[in-house]
């Protein structure tokens, strides 16, 4: 049997077993809970979808006026963790935050649904809304108004998650389970990594 933990960079292990868990996942494999942290310093998570993985970032698509926005913005820091159930495998990123470019953001527009991207126009995402009536109303006029090729609106696009620290687990029998830590050291520009008890 190979290996899983096998190789010195985790997220490119990460990017293994993201392919692996969209094989094996019944959905969304890709769904990953995001915590941010409010001026106060308390926590607050929520889903969304990682779309991409670079050599040094992993990268999900938002509002840039959402409350998960502000918040990651405001303190330059996020934290994301991915469950995969039916592989029985957890990682968790901890680290700093970037905008993608325009450029990128707009690639990545282009390639949604043409009704995803009304929806993400017309979305004052975290606002309160008084009915779905209004939303919905909302669609129509921005499918009328942009036709069949949506403008990226400027407070759409991504964000990169750029992690100092990684945390690969594998379930293991009798909950002894795999645990390795990797943390990123800049001036080598190499990852290291660490056992950890279960
Ligand atoms: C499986 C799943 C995937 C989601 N993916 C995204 C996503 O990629 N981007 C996004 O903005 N919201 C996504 N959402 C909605 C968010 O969880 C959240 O409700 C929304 O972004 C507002 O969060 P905020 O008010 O904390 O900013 C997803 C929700 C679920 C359950």
């Amino acid at each position: 049997m190979s290996d899983i933990f096998d190789g010195v960079d985790p997220i490119l292990i990460a990017k293994k077993w993201l392919k692996e868990a969209e094989i094996t996942e019944i959905n969304d494999a890709n769904a990953m809970a995001l915590a941010s942290v409010d001026q106060e310093g308390c926590p607050n998570v929520r889903m969304v979808l990682l779309k991409e993985i670079e050599s040094n970032a992993f990268i999900f698509y938002t509002n840039y006026n959402s409350v998960k926005a502000n918040e990651i913005v405001k303190s330059g820091n996020a934290a994301m963790v991915i469950h995969w159930k039916s592989l029985r495998r957890q990682v968790r990123v901890r680290g700093k935050i970037e905008k993608t470019t325009s450029d990128q953001a707009n690639q990545y527009f282009v390639s949604r649904s043409l009704n995803s991207r009304y929806g993400a126009i017309a979305s004052d995402q975290s606002k309160p809304l008084d009915s779905r009536e209004i939303l919905l109303r909302r669609v129509n006029e921005v499918a009328e108004q942009e036709g069949q090729n949506p403008k990226r609106p400027e407070n759409w696009g991504g964000f990169k998650i750029i992690p100092f620290e990684i945390e690969l687990w594998a379930d293991g029998e009798d909950r002894l389970h795999d645990r390795f830590r990797y943390i990123f050291k800049s001036e080598e520009k190499k990852w290291s990594k660490q056992r950890l008890y279960p």
